[in-house]
């Protein structure tokens, strides 16, 4: 069996969050991309970032990402990994559902507030971030096959609308 589904979306858009929730409904493994990136350097994503550089994070989240296809589960992405085209093409070619949960950026930066974790959250001011967050829009809908608007609702019901699709 192959991964379930797969989500991206911006920073703080909730695919740790949906993702755990949703695998624990379909009693199958969740697999965090960013996740995986710590515990294989066993440093932080932001000291990935601060030692590395962010072009190094990046081949091996292309690299994280082709061995996670390969698993079962549901599949949470880093909101940077659909950026890359051939990323892109690993996800649509996938043939598993993507789906993109898409938050308005007024609530991801009310919900990033003081979040120190995010080395690009913490780099940017609000105009910048807005800035990126249209850049990506066009970049999650290209990669995903579903799309979820999840403001004001909860993570459960978000799952709900996903079992409902997938
Ligand atoms: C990034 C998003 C982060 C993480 C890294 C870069 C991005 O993941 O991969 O900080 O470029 O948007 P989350 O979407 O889980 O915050």
């Amino acid at each position: 069996m192959m991964v379930h589904s797969i989500l991206v979306g911006f920073m703080g858009s909730g695919k740790t969050t949906v993702g755990r929730l949703l695998a624990a409904h379909l009693n199958c493994t969740h697999l965090d991309l960013d996740a995986v990136i710590v515990a294989r350097e066993r440093k932080s994503i932001k000291q990935i970032f601060a030692d590395h550089g962010e072009a190094y994070f990046r081949s091996l989240e292309s690299k994280m990402l082709a061995e996670a296809l390969k698993r079962d589960g549901i599949l949470s992405t880093g909101g940077g990994t659909p950026i890359r085209p051939a990323n892109r093409q690993l996800l649509i070619n996938s043939d598993i559902p993507v789906v993109y949960l898409k938050a308005s950026p007024e609530v991801i930066i009310n919900r990033l507030n003081g979040d120190q974790s995010r080395p690009l959250f913490q780099s940017m001011d609000k105009q910048k971030l807005i800035h990126l967050y249209h850049e990506r829009e066009s970049v999650y809908e290209q990669s995903a096959t579903i799309r979820m608007d999840t403001d004001h609702k909860e993570p459960s019901e978000i799952v709900r609308m996903i079992l409902k699709s997938i």
